[in-house]
């Protein structure tokens, strides 16, 4: 059986059993290996926009002899693939804005798909573009990997409720405040804002809403 990483592990534990799934950017196909490999999938779309890492998946596709349940495709995206065929789609290890670009070209991804998304990147501009293009978050995770920490949201169709600006970079309060990782995911993002705010109002306004949510957490704790 394959290891993956704890931000690997940590995203194929969202793909529900039974799911037919397409990994987009797939890389070196570690999570299509595993989900075949544990049944979690029957068989797995595994797609990338470079022939360089599709042929490192057909060698561990070759290794594991798990290329009878596992497709390999070259494209940009979800460009070529039929709407309806995959109910769910994972997108990992890429910038918010890349996933903003695929998911901007397939609207369908909208109908019935649950989309599981690690965003390396730009995590507010793709929280922004999903809660105004008819998605919904269902899920936000942390993850601890190699001393950083990574965010992963799950989401579908749907109308979305209002997010403030710290919502937007952070996650919706009410799905990651209690997440065992926020409170140190949200000082580094605090951080990140203080540098900023002598030079820029927007991340001043940022740094007044991530303290008054720090605020709340210190209050939650000595209660
Ligand atoms: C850093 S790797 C991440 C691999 C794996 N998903 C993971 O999370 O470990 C990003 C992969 O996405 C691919 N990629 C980048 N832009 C893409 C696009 N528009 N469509 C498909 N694949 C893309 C790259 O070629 C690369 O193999």
């Amino acid at each position: 059986m394959i290891r993956l990483s704890a931000r690997l592990a940590a995203v194929a534990a969202l793909v529900p059993a039974g799911a037919s799934v397409v990994d987009v950017g797939t890389d070196h196909a570690m999570v299509p290996v595993w989900l075949v490999q544990t049944g979690v999938s029957a068989h797995v779309l595994a797609t990338d926009i470079r022939p360089g890492p599709l042929q490192s998946a057909a060698a561990l596709l070759e290794r594991t002899g798990t290329g009878d349940r596992i497709h390999l495709m070259q494209t940009d995206g979800l460009a070529g693939i039929a709407p309806g065929a995959y109910d769910t789609v994972i997108i990992a290890g890429m910038g918010g804005e890349t996933m903003v670009s695929i998911l901007s070209a397939a609207p369908w991804t909208r109908s019935g798909v649950l989309l599981i998304l690690e965003p390396q990147s730009k995590q507010a501009e793709l929280r922004r573009f999903l809660v105004e293009s008819g998605y919904a978050i269902s899920t936000e995770r942390l993850v601890a990997d190699a001393g950083r920490i990574y965010p992963i949201l799950t989401a579908r169709g749907g109308v979305s409720p209002e997010y403030s600006q710290a919502e937007l970079h952070l996650g919706r309060l009410e799905q990651i405040g209690t997440d065992p990782l926020f409170g140190r995911y949200l000082d580094a993002a605090r951080a990140q804002a203080a540098k900023a705010a002598p030079f820029d109002a927007a991340a001043a306004k940022l740094l007044e809403e991530y303290d008054e949510i720090r605020r709340g957490l210190d209050h939650d704790h000595s209660c």
